[in-house]
């Protein structure tokens, strides 16, 4: 965990590494530099800002074109550097860009919500979306350095608190039982963010080190998110509905845990506790017999599929998961008919 900081506050010396770069941009959007910017900005040596539009919508290769356009106009050498100040969409994408840039330039993640604190910001995953595909461009790369502040959370909406409390609640139920049923029992007010970021982080970093390009291990960190990508692919085609990540991945938590009970992997008392958790966290989200049909096209797309078939994680028990688990577009339907039922 050499390059992942987690700080109470930001001191005169958290940015004094920057002083070996030629020169350094900040990437922020209308709600970061609002809200986030100010924390480090008199902290910070000279430097330039490029500001994004906010929202999912927005990371595609087209804003990639904006940032990398930028970078050229103030003549960015090989020894420059990207901070990324925002939540897991600037983190994935000015990582990326920075990333491709000239081969590859330093970049360093200050992630800004809880969601890019305990899950995008660790593991070295970067891209954009693609033709309403989640995260369908993109590279491995790990950052120069995290600085993880959970003072950033503050100013952040609860709705997207809850959602990355998703990823949370993921690590516990593939991972860690007392943990899944510590951050499940605790209401989302009460929660000690400052221990729940460093042990989210530390299943993370455990299981990224094991195998850090998803050839086996990592892809337990895809549970609910077989389906839980394609629900929110869906959505955000269609753009007129949009769960966040969070909330599509609780979801996908329910709908993947029942195709575990089928299977005979979990039990009906594992389920049961499962689902009524996340529905009492997130509620439920209204999709339609005709949606689920179109969400199963998107579950085909998921990158873990291998020759065609839908390849995902899921639970064993609380606290294990089975990778590479074969399931059919037709399983997809009756998960996602299931969790409509409840
Ligand atoms: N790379 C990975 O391993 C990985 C893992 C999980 C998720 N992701 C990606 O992360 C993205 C979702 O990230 P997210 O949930 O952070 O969403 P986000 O980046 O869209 O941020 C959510 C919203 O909060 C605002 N915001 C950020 N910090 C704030 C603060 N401190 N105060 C007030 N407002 C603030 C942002 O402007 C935005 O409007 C998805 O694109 C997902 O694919 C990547
Ligand atoms: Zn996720």
């Amino acid at each position: 965990m050499e390059n992942i900081h987690i700080i109470s506050s930001f001191g005169g010396s958290t940015f004094k590494f920057l002083e070996d770069y030629s020169q350094v941009a900040v990437i922020v959007d209308e709600n970061t530099i609002a809200y986030c910017y100010p924390l480090i900005e008199k902290l910070l040596p000279h430097h330039h800002l490029i500001e994004i539009k906010s929202g999912e919508e927005r990371k595609n290769l087209d804003t990639c074109t904006d940032i990398w356009s930028r970078l050229t106009s103030l003549s960015f050498d090989r020894h420059a550097v990207v901070l990324n100040l925002g939540g897991g969409v600037i983190g994935d994408m000015g990582g990326f860009c920075a990333a491709t840039y000239k081969r590859g330039i330093d970049f360093v993640q200050i992630p800004t919500t809880l969601l890019a604190q305990v899950d995008a910001s660790v593991g070295g995953k970067l891209g954009v979306d693609f033709h309403n595909y989640k995260n369908h461009i993109g590279v491995f790369q790990e950052p120069a350095k995290v600085i993880v502040c959970p003072s950033f959370l503050k100013t952040l909406p609860e709705r997207e608190l809850r959602s990355g409390f998703a990823e949370v609640l993921k690590h516990g139920l593939i991972r860690k039982k007392i943990y899944w049923e510590k951050a499940s029992q605790t209401k989302l007010q009460d929660q000690k963010w400052d221990e729940v970021i460093a042990e989210s982080i530390h299943i993370k970093y455990e299981v990224v080190k094991a195998d850090p390009t998803e050839k086996g291990l990592r892809k337990i960190l895809n549970f609910g998110h077989t389906i839980g990508h394609a629900v929110e692919s869906y959505l955000l085609e269609k753009r007129y509905r949009k769960l966040l990540h969070g909330e599509a991945v609780a979801v996908g938590m329910i709908a993947e845990s029942y195709l575990a009970q089928q299977k005979g992997f979990i039990t009906q008392k594992d389920l049961t506790e499962i689902q009524s958790c996340l529905l009492a966290i997130f509620g439920k989200a209204k999709l339609s017999a005709s949606e689920i049909k179109e969400i199963c096209a998107f579950a085909l797309q998921d990158k873990k599929n291998q020759a065609g078939v839908i390849k995902a994680s899921l639970l064993n028990a609380i606290g294990e998961a089975n990778i590479n688990q074969a399931i059919s577009t037709q399983e997809v339907a009756e998960a996602l008919l299931y969790y409509e039922g409840l």
